[in-house]
C-alpha cells in the first residue's frame, strides 16, 4: 500500500515540475499519501515560494522539511493544490476526511486554481458511500445535528476522543444515499451546527492521477 502511495506522489511531482515557478503558492492537503508527496517536494523547494497546508500535520512536517508555510488569508493565489481522498467517484466527486481534516482542506481547495488528488486505486468507486461520511459539527450542536442525519436516513456515529483543528467534533456517517453527493453536500451542511461536510462535490479536483 506505501508503495502505491509513494508512486502516486512521485506522479504528481512529474505533473507538477515543469510548472513550478519562484512565486508560486502550493496548497497542501493531509493524509499519508501527501505525506509522500511532500517528501518528494522537498527537493523541489527552492524552485516554488511555499505552501498553504489543509492541517496543523501537514505544517509540522511542511516546516521540518524547510518549507515555508503560508497562512491562507496571507496569500492571494494557489496556483495548485495536492490531497489525497477516502473515495473518489467516476465524476470525480469525492469523500475526504477520514483524517478528520477536511473543513480546511475544501476551503484550500476551493481557494485553489487547480485541484490534483491523488489516490491509489484501491479509493476509485463508482458511487461514493461505502466509506462512512465524516461531518465536523460544533461540539454543542452535536446530538442535534445526529438526529438530523438519522432523519435523512443516516446512522451517526461520533469519533470519540477525536477534536479537529479548529476545535470541533467528527460524526461519521454511514447508509446515506450519495447518488447526488451535490445535494447532499449542500443539505448536510445546511443544517445548523454543522460546520462542513467531507463530501467535495462542489470543488472537484480538475486532475486524478490513480497508482496501482
Ligand atoms: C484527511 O482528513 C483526509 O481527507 C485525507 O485526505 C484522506 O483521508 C486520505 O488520506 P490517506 O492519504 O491517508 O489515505
Amino acid at each position: 500500500m506505501s508503495g502505491s502511495k509513494i508512486n502516486v506522489a512521485k506522479q504528481a511531482i512529474n505533473f507538477l515540475e515543469n510548472k513550478l515557478s519562484e512565486k508560486m503558492i502550493i496548497g497542501i492537503g493531509t493524509g499519508t499519501t501527501v505525506n509522500f508527496f511532500i517528501e518528494e517536494l522537498k527537493t523541489y523547494k527552492h524552485r516554488f515560494d511555499g505552501v498553504v497546508s489543509s492541517s496543523d500535520r501537514s505544517s509540522a512536517i511542511l516546516k521540518d522539511a524547510g518549507i515555508k508555510v503560508y497562512e491562507l488569508n496571507g496569500v492571494n493565489d494557489i496556483a495548485f493544490y495536492i490531497d489525497g481522498a477516502d473515495e473518489v467517484s467516476e465524476d470525480y466527486s469525492l469523500i475526504k476526511g477520514g483524517g478528520g481534516a477536511h473543513t480546511r482542506e475544501k476551503i484550500v481547495a476551493s481557494a485553489s486554481n487547480h485541484f490534483i488528488c491523488i489516490v491509489d486505486k484501491s479509493k476509485l468507486v463508482k458511487n461514493l458511500g461505502a466509506f462512512a461520511l465524516p461531518i465536523e459539527v460544533i461540539p454543542e450542536s452535536r446530538s442535534l445535528v445526529s438526529r438530523k442525519i438519522l432523519s435523512l436516513g443516516g446512522i451517526p456515529t461520533y469519533r470519540q476522543g477525536f477534536v479537529t483543528d479548529q476545535g470541533n467534533q467528527i460524526i461519521d456517517v454511514t447508509n446515506l444515499d450519495l447518488q447526488n453527493p451535490l445535494e447532499v453536500e449542500y443539505q448536510i451542511n445546511g443544517i445548523a451546527g454543522v460546520v462542513d461536510n467531507g463530501i467535495f462535490a462542489i470543488n472537484k479536483p480538475k486532475t486524478v492521477l490513480v497508482s496501482d
